[in-house]
């Protein structure tokens, strides 16, 4: 199979892109990724010499340049990971989310009409849905966006759906609950929080803490998107998720613990704008289709601890420059 992966430089998409490699020798894979602040080929490193792998770097919101990349190469399926994915980046400045989130998505569908692509998968977010109290999102649950970033993935989704109504394209939506692991950027709370309490700085905690979380190891998100990419059925939607649900409180008890520091560490901020309290999915149509998820969260998590602090090479360079100004403005709010 010839799989071109949008945004395959960032967290998730990397990690996916390394499980396919591994997993299909026999799969090529295209990564079309336009390396923003949050692509990073070094999250691609280690496979950066597979015969079956190759980096485009290119503008999902550059018509000409998805178009070309239709063009010149044979796709059977497309996975769409590229957006700006950071809640209080889109608070500062929403335009590049719209560019990427909607116009982007709108080209990649327009590549699959034209080009009779059998599969398009698009990667989203629980947080189209909005927040929720009590019990859980289902595939059914409308859409109520609090942020410019849910705002503008739910435009993205729509057009998805979109087209299925439509053009009767084959697009499958997915919508993931928070995740963690390897090659998260550092300004994600389980990576800035680990980074931070190895560096000996405060960790910033919104509001009292007491927003809760639904969270998935990286791992268990590809295995559900090469599950869904295999078994899912075009049109349908499906949820991703845990069942793992945890306050921000206690995920920073988790790490402090971890890393042999106490509260003192903690610095509380003033809350986000419009901050979701509670984020839970019903995934029962994904495990009745035969999926469930493989890692479990104290170990995963701990995983994740011991990646941050043997590749400190990684994180380091992230964390200077434009990264410092953008955090001064943020918590200056
Ligand atoms: N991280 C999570 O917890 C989470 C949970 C659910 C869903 N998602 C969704 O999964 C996807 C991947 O998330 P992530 O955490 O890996 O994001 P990320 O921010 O780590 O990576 C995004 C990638 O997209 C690329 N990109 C951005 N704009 C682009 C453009 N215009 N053209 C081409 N490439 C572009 C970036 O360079 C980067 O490599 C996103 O769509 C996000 O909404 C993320």
């Amino acid at each position: 199979m010839n799989l071109l992966i949008v945004g395959g430089a960032g967290f998730i998409g990397s990690n996916f892109i390394r499980h396919i490699l591994k997993k299909y020798p026999t799969y090529r894979v295209i990564n079309l990724d336009k390396l923003t602040y949050a692509g990073n080929l070094n999250n691609l490193k280690d496979i950066e010499g597979n015969a079956n792998y190759q980096f485009i770097k290119g503008d999902i919101a550059d018509e000409r340049t998805v178009k070309k990349v239709f063009r010149l190469n044979k796709i059977d399926a497309v996975i769409n990971y590229a957006a700006e994915t950071h809640v209080d980046r889109s608070i500062l400045d929403p335009s590049a989310f719209i560019k990427t989130d909607i116009l982007g998505t709108y080209n990649l569908l327009e590549g699959i009409k034209e080009y009779k692509i059998a599969k398009y998968i698009q990667v989203s977010t629980d947080e189209v849905y909005g927040s929720i109290e009590k019990g859980k999102f289902t595939e059914e649950s409308p859409f109520k966006p609090n942020s410019p970033y849910s705002a503008s993935k739910a435009g993205g989704d729509l057009l998805c759906r979109a087209c299925v109504k439509t053009y009767g394209l084959p697009i499958i939506v997915t919508h993931a609950c928070n995740c963690y692991g390897p090659y998260q950027y550092p300004e994600k709370l389980i990576p800035l929080f680990i980074t931070n309490i190895i560096e000996n700085k405060k960790v910033p905690l919104y509001g009292e803490g007491q927003n809760i979380r639904e969270w998935l190891y990286v791992l268990d998100h590809g295995n559900a998107t090469d599950f869904i990419l295999h078994k899912g059925k075009v049109g349908e939607v499906y949820n991703i998720g845990s069942g793992v649900e945890k306050q921000n409180l206690e995920i920073t008890h988790f790490i402090l613990d971890e890393l042999g520091k106490d509260e003192a560490m903690i610095e509380k901020i003033k809350d986000r704008p419009a901050h979701d309290f509670r984020y839970a999915l019903d995934c029962t149509k994904l495990k009745r289709l035969g999926w469930q998820s493989e890692y479990d969260f104290p170990s995963a998590l701990r995983e994740t601890i011991r990646w941050y602090l043997a590749n400190d090479w990684w994180w380091k360079p992230l964390k200077s420059g434009g990264y410092l100004e953008y955090y001064k403005k943020q918590y200056q709010r």
